[in-house]
């Protein structure tokens, strides 16, 4: 099968720290990839390259084909890359299902903006209450953003993000900061999600890892250190020992 995403020799450097090393990393159509490592290893680095909000040093980012390192993050997402960041962006005085349909017009973008029909309109609400309802929030709607625990707002932003129809999710850190029965609950989201979606997620949470992942990156100090299925990464004495032997 053609990797849907590839990069090649990808580096970037802040001064003489190098953050991304030479990473060659593929995403495969439909497939669950977690990115590993260390704090400080790189892993959110990698990903803003990938969204575009960090520009590479050098390298090539391949995205269907189409190299798109160093353009503009909305040019990235109009091609079918969306991510979710770890402060969130909501509009926190708006309902839930507002907020997803500011999303949702975004991306149909000037057209609608012009009809201002009620059928178009109708039609921006439907797709809203469609992609609350795939992130587990449709008895949320009216709902106000601030009202929100922190784990519904989460899962707000995959709504979020959704509404821009990718075909590769990226999400950095989606359970950072959760209880364990919101951690669950993610786990049950995004095993939900849709089976075309890729998805790239940076997990700290082994747990989460295992249970989504059908192949793991480890970062180590900007470079790749393994890539493999969730056994082989188990089994590797190197992986164990510079990151799954540690206490996090
Ligand atoms: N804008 C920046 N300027 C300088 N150094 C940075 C910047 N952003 C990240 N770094 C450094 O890059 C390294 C990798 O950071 P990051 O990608 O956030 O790692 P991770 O997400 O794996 O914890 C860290 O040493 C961090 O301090
Ligand atoms: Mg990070």
């Amino acid at each position: 099968m053609n990797a849907l995403l590839r990069t090649e020799k990808l580096n970037r450097a802040f001064g003489s720290l190098v953050v991304t090393s030479d990473v060659d990393l593929e995403i495969l159509p439909g497939e669950r990839h977690a990115l590993i490592g260390p704090n400080g290893a790189g892993k959110t680095s990698f990903v803003n390259q990938l969204g575009g909000q960090l520009q590479p040093s050098s390298g090539r980012i391949l995205f269907k084909g189409e190299d798109i390192a160093g353009l503009a993050p909305e040019a990235i997402c109009r091609r079918g890359i969306a991510r979710t960041f770890q402060k969130n962006n909501l509009f926190r005085g708006l309902s839930v299902r507002e907020n997803v349909r500011l999303a949702v017009q975004a991306h149909r973008g000037n057209i609608y903006q012009a009809l201002r029909s009620i059928q178009a309109d109708r039609g921006l609400w439907e797709r809203a209450d469609e992609l609350l309802a795939s992130v587990g929030l449709h008895g949320d709607a009216e709902r106000k953003v601030s009202e929100l625990s922190y784990g519904e707002q989460r899962q707000l932003e995959i709504a979020i993000a959704l509404a821009s129809e990718p075909e590769l999710l990226l999400l950095d850190e989606p359970t950072s900061g959760m209880s364990p029965s919101e951690t669950d609950g993610m786990i049950a989201l995004v095993r939900g999600l849709p089976k075309s979606l890729a998805l790239l997620m940076i997990e700290h949470d082994m747990k989460v890892v295992f249970s989504l992942a059908d192949r793991i990156t480890v970062l180590y100090y900007g470079a790749v250190l393994a890539s493999g299925t969730p056994t082989e990464i188990q089994a590797s004495a190197r992986v164990r020992e510079v990151y799954l032997g540690e206490a996090h």
